[in-house]
């Protein structure tokens, strides 16, 4: 059995109390095809390719389109069916879906609801989350709670979010950073050999929210406090606003301190760690997380470079770019910072060989 936690420690974390985790056993994702370039943003605001990439890490980010047929929901179902053609899975075996996103293609009904359709899960049940750049961690950990109870055997847990929707492209701090993009996890029960200690997958999670500093990043118009306005428009409070420096300041001190909590009470040093897999928010930001926490850059998941901060998806777009180079066994910490504000790690231990995954269109090329 699991420790149970030491007196005094927050009753929000900590590892499943039986013995069934749950484990990611497959990976999908989705990128819009049209590329927003440092030399498009030159363009269009007073900025310099020089400037982002020094500052951000950023060179460039994906886009979707303005399309009514096409948003976010979109996203999460293309990344929904790459992930089930990989697992040789039909969408009517799922028992659930999460979307994390703070860009639903309406405020109601949840963009869960509109994925259920698109992909024809005839047997889930669904819900949004929104926790901003931490959706994903708290999705997966939510997702893992329906599967360590028993009740669900198929989880999809899917980050999705369509920035560009929400983004000012004439405000030159916020327009460099964001992108749009879909990345999406399967959790299922863990049937890993006793080698494998506590088993494959989620094993640790420690989640914090604090909504005290929240003006410093955040989206002032289109809900109950402020409906939409011909007014709201015209002010652009209908895009996200962000304070960037203490957000910044912030988002290393919570993702470090998240990680060494993790890594602590998970008797791990830097050597026992394959990965470390944060949020994609700024390189530098990235940079020293891994250094305050000891880890190596060779252990650090840095995609940033070609999407930008695709919000609820960076996580899965990281785990879909690493996928071929994963182990059984190996351990990964995902870290994030997001606006609420909303912070944490979870520890998750690989459970299948990503150089042997194939798609069926692949394995078709193979036999043609
Ligand atoms: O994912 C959710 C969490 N979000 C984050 O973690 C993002 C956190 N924040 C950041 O990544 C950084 O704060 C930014 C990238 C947003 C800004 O970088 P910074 O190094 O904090 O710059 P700053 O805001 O302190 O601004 C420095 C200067 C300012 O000029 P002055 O006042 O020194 O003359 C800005 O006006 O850089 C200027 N600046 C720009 N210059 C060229 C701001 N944006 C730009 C730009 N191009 N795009």
């Amino acid at each position: 059995m699991p420790a149970s936690p030491a007196a005094g420690s927050p009753s929000n974390t900590g590892s499943p109390s039986n013995n069934r985790t749950a484990a990611v056993t497959a990976v999908g994702h989705f990128l819009p095809e049209k590329r927003l370039t440092n030399a498009d943003l030159e363009e269009m605001v007073d900025t310099s390719d020089e400037w982002i990439q020094k500052r951000t890490g950023i060179r460039e980010r994906r886009i979707l389109p303005p399309d009514e047929d096409k948003a976010t929901s979109y996203m999460a179902a293309r990344a929904a069916d790459e992930l089930l053609e990989k697992r040789g899975l039909d969408a009517g075996q799922l028992d659930a879906i999460i979307v994390a996103t703070v860009t639903p293609d309406m405020l109601f009904p949840a963009t869960a609801c509109l994925v259920q359709a698109e992909i024809g899960a005839d047997s889930a049940f669904g819900f949004d989350l929104s926790a901003a750049c931490s959706g994903f961690l708290y999705a997966f950990n939510t997702g893992a709670h329906l599967v360590e109870s028993g009740r669900q055997e198929k989880v999809l847990v899917i980050g999705a979010d369509t920035m560009s929707s929400i983004t000012d492209y004439s405000d030159r701090s916020t327009c460099i950073l964001f992108g749009d993009g879909a990345g999406a996890v399967l959790l299922e029960p863990s049937d890993s050999p006793a080698s494998a200690g506590n088993g494959y997958g989620l094993q640790d999670a420690y989640q914090r929210v604090n909504g005290a500093d929240w003006h410093d990043l955040h989206q002032p118009a289109g809900g109950s406090r402020k409906p939409p306005t011909h007014g709201t428009v015209e002010r652009h409070e209908h895009f996200l606003k962000q304070n960037g420096r203490p957000v910044f300041k912030q988002a290393i001190k919570r993702m470090a301190e998240s990680t060494e909590k993790i890594m602590q009470r998970n008797d791990l040093a830097p050597e026992d760690v394959r990965y470390l897999v944060p949020h994609q928010a700024n390189r530098r930001i990235i940079e020293a997380t891994a250094q305050q926490t000891g880890l190596p850059d060779e252990k650090v998941m840095i995609n940033i470079g070609r999407y930008g901060n695709t919000t609820a998806a960076t996580i899965p777009l990281c785990l879909h770019d690493w996928e071929r180079q994963l182990r059984p066994g190996d351990r990964l910490i995902m870290a994030a910072y997001g606006g609420g504000f909303t912070w944490g790690a979870n520890l998750v231990s690989w459970a299948y060989n990503g150089a042997e995954v194939t798609t069926a269109s692949e394995t078709l090329g193979a036999s043609s």
